[in-house]
């Protein structure tokens, strides 16, 4: 009987250069998407998914995190006892989404350091990743895990890029999944069969990145112990999977949109836009204002 996956691992350790001055002393991990944190939305996605034990991988300057989903009793209270009922609830089931716990990584040796860090935590289970930059309008953690549970290989969510951009990216190479009866399945799932962390344009093997959802066997955590530095002197988690390609089935589940990288100012605009247009409390009267705002820039 495979192991069902309850856990979830958060790297969210980084330094949010791509975002200051705003995470000179808050974490990028804090931005407003409306009104809650961008970390907000990635667990509860995991908590969606069914996840309900989850390690974020934090460094110094972070304990804001902690505290956002920790309880507030003084808030609470105040609330309470000024009816406001609702809103109590929603600042103490903060506190109860999932067991959230927090791990430090002392050095900045890369992604793949992070997630190694996660290691005791973990322990002998399948678990996934969840980029803390990385904000999903339509989750694929869901389909991630169902593949899982059919054929118990690592899966990693994959989207095409415009060709220019793949050096931003983790980049695979895949071929099409064969079903028993000879013929490619018709999914979206497809299977690895190499992987590039940040390739030049011209010697990418495809244009399709990886974006930031992975669920990994506890096996990965030998080939993070094993990988030298790569791009950018840090140890990848890409260079880790690769090495997990020679003894492991690795698939790749394929989409095509609603992901976010809210690291970056511009997708971070484009992520406040399509939230709040996803909202029905605010929806109507926000259509109206990117209206008006179309017609004074002229655009159409
Ligand atoms: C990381 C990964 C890369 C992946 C990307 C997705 O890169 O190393 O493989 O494609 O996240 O956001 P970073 O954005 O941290 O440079």
């Amino acid at each position: 009987m495979p192991k069902s996956v309850r856990k979830a691992v958060i790297p969210a350790a980084g330094l949010g250069t791509r975002f200051l001055p705003f995470s000179k002393a808050v974490p990028k991990e804090m931005l407003p998407v409306i009104d809650r944190p961008v970390i907000q939305y990635i667990i509860e996605e995991a908590v969606d998914a069914g996840i309900e034990d989850i390690l974020i991988i934090t460094s110094r300057h972070k304990k804001v995190m902690e505290d956002h989903f920790d309880r507030h009793t003084e808030l609470e209270a105040v609330l309470a006892g000024k009816g406001k009922t609702a809103e109590a609830d929603e600042v103490r089931a903060l506190s109860e989404l999932a067991d959230i716990h927090f791990v430090r990584q002392g050095e900045a040796l890369g992604l793949g350091h992070a997630i190694g860090t996660a290691k005791n935590h973990v322990g002998d289970e399948p678990f996934v990743v969840l980029l803390g930059d990385d904000i999903m309008l339509n989750s694929v953690l869901k389909g991630m895990i169902a593949s899982y549970e059919e054929h118990q290989s690592s899966v990693v969510a994959l989207m095409e890029v415009p060709k220019e951009n793949i050096s931003s990216y983790g980049c695979a190479a895949i071929e099409p999944v064969v079903a028993s009866g000879g013929s490619a399945t018709s999914s979206n799932l497809v299977q690895v069969t190499d992987l590039v962390e940040k390739p030049a344009v011209d010697v990418a093997p495809s244009n399709l990145a990886i974006m930031g959802r992975y669920l990994f066997t506890p096996s990965i955590f030998d080939e993070i112990e094993r990988t030298k530095p790569g791009v950018g002197a840090e140890i990848q988690i890409t260079d880790a999977m690769l090495s997990l390609l020679g003894s492991q089935t690795m698939y790749g589940y394929t989409f095509s949109e609603g992901r976010y990288d809210t690291g970056m100012k511009i997708d971070y605009l484009r992520a406040v836009v399509d939230f709040a247009l996803d909202r029905e409390d605010l929806a109507p009267e926000f259509r109206q204002i990117l209206l008006a705002a179309v017609k004074r820039e002229g655009l159409a």
